[in-house]
């Protein structure tokens, strides 16, 4: 049962909701307030389609609200109560993106989400049917309650069957049945295989090519045998002449080494004779003896000359030491020779200057210095007495310038008298003193002078110093240079000698070396002989076992023949060869019978093979015919059912659905292969409801089809849904639905949807009842009233 259906934007219905109860439920209002758009929606709701969506004479996008303002999204939500079971379904639309949401949830837990075609299986999962039997057998479109009747006679069976969904059973029948005829095409085919395989033949065949086939490997096995033995004989002729090969090759060997050890021997025996010429006369002791005094002689020889020689060097740098000394002797007599000719030149300068001034110029000074005073201390008193002179004046000619004797004022005219007497003792007084510093700067001069005579003597004297005793070195030098050149003199003459010396030692030395290396090289070539000689002895030996051995040898080789023996082995290789041949060559034979036969041995299984196949097909096909009689029984069987069921449901509500009297029952009967709905009369003859029944008579019939179809093929729904079902019907026709609505069919159908634009047939309503509203010409949304 629904309870509850909310729709959002869905048409004409901005937001709507209705409730509903078990009974009969109407919604009336006037054409296109919104009614049909309401069953849809419930359609839409549970299935995500409905029948003017799924005929494509709408699209998805046309439902959502268009008017009075374009909306984007259309919502519809069910409610169902089944069992107890609330089912809440919802879906909702975008515009340009079909169905985006869906969702079924079952007492308040999400079942399935938000898959469209997902929901729509849980829906019908859960309310055990389908959008094909909801929309025939429920949901009867605007004016097609008559649905069945309208369909074409001939083609309703086929319809139902579809209904039933037992047309499936058809489509199978008829699969097997080709099927059935494309395995017997296969079984005809295999057998005219069979038909052409000749299998006496083949066994004929057979029976020689396996003859043959033992006879060839009879033949094969004694070729074998024969084989064996040739390579066996093989074998033994090669291990003998690869051994009769092996000794001459140590033969030759052998021979060669002979050769060898005799050419050795020549060249030793030559060198002997050679030695022994060499040595003849001599002995081995003496030279040694000889030998061994003169490396003696030598070393005492060395040792003398190195002495000698330390002396000759000594000397020689004794020498040079004399040279060095009496040239540094030399180089000094030079030095002081030069110094004392300069000393002497000064000499002979001083006593010329002294010549010239006197001998004594200290006393000179001295008696020059006396007069300097002497000026000096006169000139000083003068000039006393000129400013004492002076000085008076000055008193004088002061007022009252009293006498310095007498102490008595001095008149004007004493003191004029006075200063001029002053006047003239001070201008004699003057010119002395000017004679007295003539005479002094006279002194001054000559003092000078007579110093610097002095000076120079000092001078003289200085730089003449130590002549004598430079003389006396001199003179000690030169002795002494005298003697050293008389030391390197004698020193030259016994370092002559000494050389001669040297000289001497190194010929008698050079001497013994070379008497030494004689006798060295005689020592050697005594060496060598007895080294010779028993490198002779050595060979000859040799000579005496390569001989015994090469004697062996021979003994082993005498008697054979490698010739005959050789071609002896080559003559067995060849057997051997023909024998590897021919056993080839039966062995391809062989090989190819044994195909040969394999070929025919196929050919009978495969015969074989193909038997058991035509039988397996064979079997097949039997089992395709009882499969497809078994369908084709079990469809008409579901057909006889489902025609069963739906008359005894006609007939039990037809008592109370038809309110006269004068058609006591109702059934659909199989006429020329087709369904026909056929109403009873009182006197038990049935008269088909096409044709013959009235209009009213028709609606009831086709309700009560409606709603055995309901029943039977969506039982646990137990719902109907009527829009505008009064399409055909009389006034009275009317009334008589009208009352079956409101007093008969809820003890047959639990809720019924009734859509309706005839206010007439509001006293049918049990349950709720709505009045829609709309303002067609203003594009108004629908206004749903409840009235009930
Ligand atoms: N998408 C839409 N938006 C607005 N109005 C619509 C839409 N689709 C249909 N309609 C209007 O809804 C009305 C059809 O509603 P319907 O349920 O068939 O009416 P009725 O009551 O006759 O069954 C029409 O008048 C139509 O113009
Ligand atoms: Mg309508």
């Amino acid at each position: 049962m629904i309870t509850k259906v909310k729709l959002k934007n869905w048409r004409s219905h901005a937001d709507s909701t209705l409730e509903f109860t078990p009974g009969t439920n109407a919604l009336i209002g006037i054409m296109g307030s919104g009614k049909s758009s309401i069953m849809d929606a419930i359609c839409f709701a549970l299935f995500g389609t409905f029948p003017n969506l799924q005929s494509k004479k709408l699209k998805l996008d046309d439902v959502i609200m268009k008017k009075p303002s374009e909306k984007n999204v259309a919502e519809v939500e069910v409610v169902l109560d089944l069992n107890g079971t609330k089912y809440t379904i919802k879906r909702s639309i975008e515009r340009g993106k079909g169905t985006m949401f869906s969702e079924i949830s079952a007492g308040g837990n999400v079942l399935e989400s938000p898959n469209s075609s997902r929901v729509s299986e849980a829906v019908e999962k859960n309310l055990k049917v389908n959008y094909e039997l909801f929309s025939k057998a429920i949901y009867s479109e605007q004016n097609a309650l008559d649905y069945f009747l309208t369909i074409p006679r001939g083609q309703r069976m086929k319809r139902i069957d579809e209904l039933l969904m037992i047309d499936k059973f058809e489509k199978a029948r008829t699969n097997a049945v080709t099927l059935a005829n494309r395995v017997s095409d296969r079984r005809s085919a295999k057998q005219s295989v069979i038909e052409q395989i000749d299998v006496e033949t083949i066994n004929q065949i057979l029976k020689e090519l396996r003859a043959i086939y033992i006879e060839t490997s009879q033949e094969i096995n004694s070729l074998r045998k024969k084989t064996v033995d040739a390579s066996q004989k093989r074998k033994a002729l090669e291990g003998e002449f690869e051994g009769l090969m092996k000794v001459k090759e140590e033969f030759e060997f052998l021979k060669r080494d002979e050769r060898g050890i005799e050419k050795s021997l020549e060249v030793v025996s030559k060198n002997l004779a050679a030695l022994e010429q060499a040595t003849k006369g001599l002995l081995k002791e003496k030279a040694q003896k000889d030998f061994d005094e003169t490396k003696r002689k030598i070393s005492e020889t060395n040792a003398e000359l190195r002495k000698k020689k330390t002396d000759f060097e000594a000397a020689t740098s004794a020498i040079s030491d004399k040279k060095s000394n009496a040239s540094s002797l030399k180089k000094e007599i030079d030095l002081l020779g030069k110094e004392y000719e300069k000393k002497l030149a000064r000499k002979k300068e001083y006593e010329q200057f002294k010549s010239e001034i006197g001998a004594d110029t200290e006393r000179q000074i001295s008696e020059t210095k006396k007069l300097l005073d002497k000026a000096t201390e006169d000139a000083t008193k003068t000039y006393a007495k000129i400013s004492d002179l002076n000085e008076f004046i000055v008193h004088l000619q002061s007022p009252e310038t009293k006498c310095p004797i007498c102490e008595t004022i001095l008149s004007e005219e004493r003191k004029k008298l006075l200063i001029v007497q002053k006047y003239q003792q001070i201008k004699q007084l003057q010119e002395t003193f000017e004679n007295l510093k003539a005479q002094k700067e006279m002194a001054d001069e000559k003092l000078e002078k007579a110093r610097e005579a002095a000076e120079k003597m000092q001078m003289l004297l200085t730089e003449i110093a130590g002549i004598d005793v430079l003389r006396k070195d001199l003179e000690d030098l030169k002795k002494n240079f005298v003697e050293t050149s008389n030391e390197v003199f004698n020193a030259e003459n016994s370092l002559t000698n000494m050389r001669r010396e040297v000289q001497n030692f190194e010929e008698r030395l050079r001497e013994s070396e070379l008497r030494r290396n004689d006798l060295e090289l005689l020592m050697a070539k005594f060496g060598d002989y007895e080294e010779k000689k028993f490198e002779f002895e050595q060979l000859t030996m040799e000579r005496q076992q390569v001989e015994s051995r090469l004697q062996e040898k021979e003994k082993k080789i005498s008697g054979k023949d490698l010739l005959a023996l050789d071609s002896e082995l080559k003559q067995t290789i060849a057997e051997e060869r023909e024998y590897d041949v021919r056993i080839n060559e039966m062995e391809k034979l062989l090989k190819e019978r044994m195909q040969r036969i394999e070929g025919q041995e196929e050919k009978l299984k495969e015969a074989e093979k193909y038997k058991e196949e035509v039988l397996r097909l064979e079997q097949t096909i039997r089992n395709l015919k009882i499969f497809s009689q078994a369908l084709e029984q079990t469809q008409v069987e579901l057909r006889q059912e489902f025609i069963i069921a739906v008359n005894h449901t006609m007939n039990e509500i037809w008592q109370a659905i038809y309110p006269y009297h004068d058609l006591v029952g109702v059934r659909l009967q199989v006429e020329e292969g087709d369904y026909v709905l056929q109403l009873q009369e009182r006197s038990g003859s049935w008269i088909n409801v096409e044709g013959i029944a009235s209009g009213g008579e028709r609606s009831i019939a086709a309700l009560a089809l409606r709603i055995a179809f309901s029943l039977v093929l969506a039982p646990q729904l137990r719902m109907l849904i009527l829009d505008e079902p009064t399409a055909n019907l009389d006034a009275n026709a009317i009334e008589v639905l009208g009352t079956t609505l409101r007093e008969r069919i809820s003890d047959i159908i639990d809720q019924t949807f009734l859509i309706t634009h005839d206010e007439k047939l509001e006293n049918a309503v049990t349950g709720s009842l709505y009045k829609l509203e709309r303002e067609k010409e203003k594009d108004g949304v629908t206004k749903v009233i409840n009235i009930a």
